[in-house]
């Protein structure tokens, strides 16, 4: 069903008017906005309409290159456009959504605020009546800081709304080529038939950000690298690799498969820590050829020390048949060499070699997902030449999405989610189980780093992370692949 209207709490901030008004623009522009639908945006500043809308339509002309040719098609998002203020932390501000003709329909609501405002938005929208079985409602991560407390939001939120009408976003999963992944396993019988462990050797999943934490440091000092991104999006990717084809794209059974591999991910025991994890935190550096502050001389830093990890690799198994003695390498951080999300899989060698080569030749297939979205195969050919034997290489066949598009504008990750909560499709979003379970299983690391008083290692920003980190592939005879 379309969602009549469309009610952001938390509109002044970063998220909204960074993201999802410009995302929802973009739908406009695209005629791909339901005609009918108003979108009002709430948080605690006093702002007329006019005003709000101001604020939006600044952050879309500042993206846009030529105003003009989309004179239009702003103005008629604008009109769309409302503003109410209301004060999360007082209940009865809510009151004043009661009268508004907008609210009286079936709603789509988007929570854009810290989570500790989770129960209380939800609550205070069912106190004034506001609740219906059809309102649906869009909640950013984090949904809790560790598996108590994600017990603590879903309950909060399963008091109000049905599971079927929460939208757990993990951005992640609404990017095109992170669909492609999907499509790229199911919709290919020679890739397909390839993917289990007679035949791949291990996988790496990188997730590399040249962002520090300038001006988020004061949250982030809480929550580190493992919270920030390996619960959420590290996970959400290895479980669309390793899972197993699901009955249908629809709600649920894509849901199921994923659970199923996180509940089969091998836990990380207090012996086990060292052998299977990195951490690190960035010092100063260079980066793209200008220098960059450390993580303690971030202006907004206001502690001398701190054991929070802005880098961690994991080696990891997922103990099911499929898989079983195939590890996964994990690693993410911030203030890396590169911007880079990308996921390989390094196949086994051939039983027997008949072939002289001058290195060791192995098919790996690497799946750029961010930037230059593309798939690169390297495969073992001849050499060219007359000699006394075959010799053989390595030549890479390169798959570039963009070689493909039609100059078509690729979709931001909030476009596509926004525009399936819309229309109440939720097959790519995350179920209250894959939250709770990734939770549990990011926990007992959590658990076995602080018994064994792991301490983040220095490396220096514009590198690949701690030098430690380079051992956990090595001492398996593997290399990460950069
Ligand atoms: C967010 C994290 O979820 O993802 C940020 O909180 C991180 O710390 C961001 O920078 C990365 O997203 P993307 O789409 O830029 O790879």
């Amino acid at each position: 069903m379309i969602s009549a209207n469309l009610i952001i709490f938390g509109a002044t901030g970063n998220l909204s008017t960074k993201k999802l008004f410009p995302a929802l623009f973009e739908l406009e522009k695209q005629n791909l906005l339901p005609p009918e639908i108003k979108l009002l945006g709430l948080a605690s500043q006093t702002l007329t309409n006019d005003e709000f809308a101001l604020i939006v339509k600044n952050e879309i002309v500042a993206k846009t290159e030529n105003v003009k040719l989309i004179d239009k098609k702003l103005a008629a998002f604008m009109n769309r456009i409302n503003y109410l203020p209301v004060n999360f932390e007082e209940p009865a501000s809510f009151e004043i959504l009661k009268d508004q003709e907008l609210t009286k329909k079936d709603s789509l609501y988007y929570f854009a605020t810290p989570p500790k405002f989770f129960a209380i938005i939800s609550h205070a929208l069912d106190q004034v009546g506001l609740i219906t079985p059809k309102s649906k409602v869009v909640v950013e991560k984090p949904i809790g800081e560790n598996f108590e407390s994600s017990l603590r939001v879903n309950n909060a939120l399963a008091e109000v709304f049905r599971e079927q009408n929460i939208y757990r976003i993990d951005h992640y999963l609404g990017k095109e080529t992170v669909q492609n992944l999907l499509a790229l396993r199911f919709a290919n019988r020679f890739i397909y038939s390839q993917w289990d462990r007679n035949c791949i050797d291990h996988v790496q999943i990188t997730v590399g950000e040249t962002l520090g934490l300038g001006g988020r440091w004061s949250y982030y000092d809480k929550i580190g690298q493992l919270r920030d991104m390996v619960q959420n999006h590290l996970m959400q990717l290895l479980c669309l690799v390793a899972m197993e084809p699901p009955a249908s794209l629809k709600y649920g059974d894509i849901q199921n498969e994923k659970l199923k591999v996180i509940r089969a991910l091998r836990e990380i025991t207090i012996d086990e820590i060292k052998n299977n994890i990195v951490i690190g935190q960035y010092d100063r550096g260079w980066i793209n050829g200008s220098p960059v502050e450390g993580y303690l001389q971030e202006p907004d830093c206001k502690n001398d020390s701190s054991d929070t990890e802005t880098y961690i690799a994991i080696k990891t198994y997922v103990d099911n048949w499929r898989w079983s003695g195939v590890p996964f390498y994990l690693r993410t951080g911030k203030r890396l060499r590169e911007k880079v999300t990308e996921i390989s899989i390094h196949y086994k060698e051939m039983p027997h070699k008949i072939f002289q080569s001058d290195s060791n030749l192995v098919n790996t297939l690497k799946i750029r997902l961010q930037p230059n979205e593309g798939i690169q195969m390297s495969v073992a050919s001849k050499r060219k030449g007359i000699a006394e034997k075959i010799i053989i290489e390595s030549q890479t066949l390169n798959l570039n999405f963009d070689d493909f598009s039609d100059g078509s504008h690729l979709p931001d990750a909030y476009e596509r989610l926004l525009f399936d909560a819309i229309h109440g499709d939720p097959a790519l979003f995350v179920s209250r189980e894959e939250v709770e379970a990734s939770w549990q299983w990011c926990d007992q690391i959590t658990r076995s780093l602080n018994e064994n008083q792991v301490k983040p290692m220095i490396y220096q920003a514009g590198t690949w992370g701690p030098a430690t980190a380079e051992l956990l592939t090595a001492k398996d005879g593997r290399t990460w692949f950069a």
